[in-house]
């Protein structure tokens, strides 16, 4: 059995965790057997106009530490170094000397929108081919919008090629993290070459695209020489961590922001309802895809909260929170409107303050929004899948607040089975690690079996979800900036 270092590179911060998953005991534990655990926070800069920037150098360096003091905590050598990554996070860098030639423009960067207007004709080819959607969200029109700002030198790629040049010379990207780039032919799993042309790329510079369950190469960086493999994007590692390895089956990880994520198997369903399809992951020669709707802001929504002043600290939500919002709604869409409004421009709104709204009608407002948000994606994965979602797993950070995860299960009308686990994307990642050691391991053997840490069982009744989500989708088609209010 495979002891993996699994590091998840993320947003807000870059997680390490040795698992050995001898120590999960016979049976296994939900836990996989998570020997140590290292965080080391990374700061966003966010900027006037939708930028939002990382420092590359600040990326690699909580990677290397995160990744050692794991292992020095662990007390025990690891075979073998798995790596998630953010998705959509691209820069330029140089591929002789691995020198970063700009800063990492993130996922939550809107500042290519005139990148995708200016391709605004291609929209329907593009979706077709691609799953997705033409959004900054996605990483080509932000490798288009640096070679577009004077970044011509080098290579422009997502960060998880930069981190594994860096870890072992190799020259890659995985095939679910492709598949966020809008250069991916979706069915065909390889790049597109008018794709490639429409953003103005060098098809010479695209890395080589790899199974989830492949070695890439061998690293040092964390002690003696081990190969590295179970490369994956962050929100497809916590699908696969959480066990939604069957269509049908689905998860939301509340991170930075939240994201939403339903296999629907062998099928690469294009989305009828304006969510977005991607890979799933590549491994053992097959390639599940997965429909996913995304909400921009969940932890950054609450952090603008703690800013304020109008909550402590995350942990404090709930104490915070009122038990009715006395009217007040929120659209928390503080760095624009994903699925299924898709419009980067959207800035976040309250409706309905009187001069008794008081802070904590506005933390729930907050938190009802998020949820509401999510809500409304499980209803179109539903149309996507053929029948409504049975049950959704959760994970992150904020499933720690019992009222979200409460207004998610009353929006949703689901139960909401909480991963016991705050690590499923680094746990995903393990697992895929492990299936490129042991050729004879199967997924469902892989990944560690669990039982939820807690289920939410909708409290509201049908009626009262609905007629809270009407008047949560005009607040929504309110904040739209005017000259589309009417679409
Ligand atoms: O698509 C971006 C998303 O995968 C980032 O995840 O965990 O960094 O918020 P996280």
């Amino acid at each position: 059995m495979t002891t993996v270092l699994a590091i998840d590179q993320g947003t807000s911060g870059t997680k390490a965790l040795v698992v050995d998953p001898a120590a999960a005991g016979a049976g296994g534990r939900a836990d996989g057997g998570i020997v140590a655990v290292a965080e080391v926070p990374v700061t966003p800069d966010h900027l006037p106009g939708g930028g939002v920037e990382q420092d590359p150098a600040q990326l690699l360096a909580s990677v290397l530490d995160a990744g050692r003091r794991a292992v020095r905590a662990a007390g025990r050598p690891v075979a073998a170094v798995a790596l998630a990554n953010q998705g959509e996070t691209v820069l330029a860098w140089d591929r002789t000397t691995g020198k970063p030639l700009s800063r990492a423009v993130s996922w939550q960067d809107s500042r290519s929108q005139r990148q995708c207007d200016d391709r605004a004709d291609a929209a329907g080819w593009v979706a077709r081919r691609t799953g997705l959607v033409l959004d900054p969200y996605f990483s080509a029109p932000k490798m288009a919008w640096l070679r577009e700002n004077g970044v011509r030198e080098g290579v422009v790629t997502t960060t998880d090629t930069w981190l594994l040049h860096h870890l072992t010379g190799a020259y890659v990207t995985d095939a679910a993290t492709a598949s966020r780039s809008l250069l991916l032919d979706l069915d065909a799993v390889d790049w597109d070459p008018e794709l490639v042309a429409l953003f103005g790329l060098d098809p010479a510079a695209l890395p080589r695209i790899v199974a989830c369950d492949e070695v890439v190469g061998t690293t040092a960086a964390f002690g003696p020489e081990v190969p590295v493999a179970g490369l994956v994007v962050d929100q497809q590692a916590a699908l696969f961590g959480e066990g939604c390895l069957t269509a049908g089956t689905a998860k939301c990880t509340y991170g930075t922001g939240a994201f939403l994520l339903a296999n629907t198997g062998a099928a690469a369903v294009r989305s009828g309802s304006g969510l977005t399809t991607s890979v799933a992951w590549r491994a053992r020669g097959a390639t599940p895809y997965c429909v996913d709707g995304q909400v921009y802001t969940a932890a950054s929504a609450v952090r603008w909260l703690t800013e304020l002043g109008l909550v402590g600290s995350a942990a404090e939500l709930d104490e915070t929170a009122a038990d009715d919002a006395a009217g007040v709604v929120c659209v928390p869409s503080f760095a624009g409107l994903a699925a299924p409004w898709w419009r980067s421009e959207a800035t976040a709104s309250f409706a309905g303050l009187t001069l008794a709204s008081r802070r904590e009608h506005l933390v729930l407002a907050v938190l009802q929004g998020v949820a509401a948000q999510v809500a409304e994606v499980t209803r179109l994965v539903a149309a996507d899948l053929g029948g409504p979602l049975t049950r959704l797993r959760v994970d992150g950070g904020l499933t720690r607040s019992r009222t979200l995860m409460q207004a998610q299960a009353d929006l949703s009308q689901v139960p909401v089975d909480v991963y016991p686990s705050p690590h499923a994307t680094a746990l995903g990642a393990a697992a895929l690690a492990r299936m490129a050691l042991e050729p004879e391991l199967a997924a469902a053997d892989a990944v560690p079996p669990w039982t939820p840490g807690r289920t939410y069982e909708p409290r509201w009744p049908r009626a009262r979800a609905e007629e809270f989500l009407d008047r949560w989708r005009t607040a929504a088609a309110a904040a739209l900036p005017r000259q589309d209010a009417a679409d």
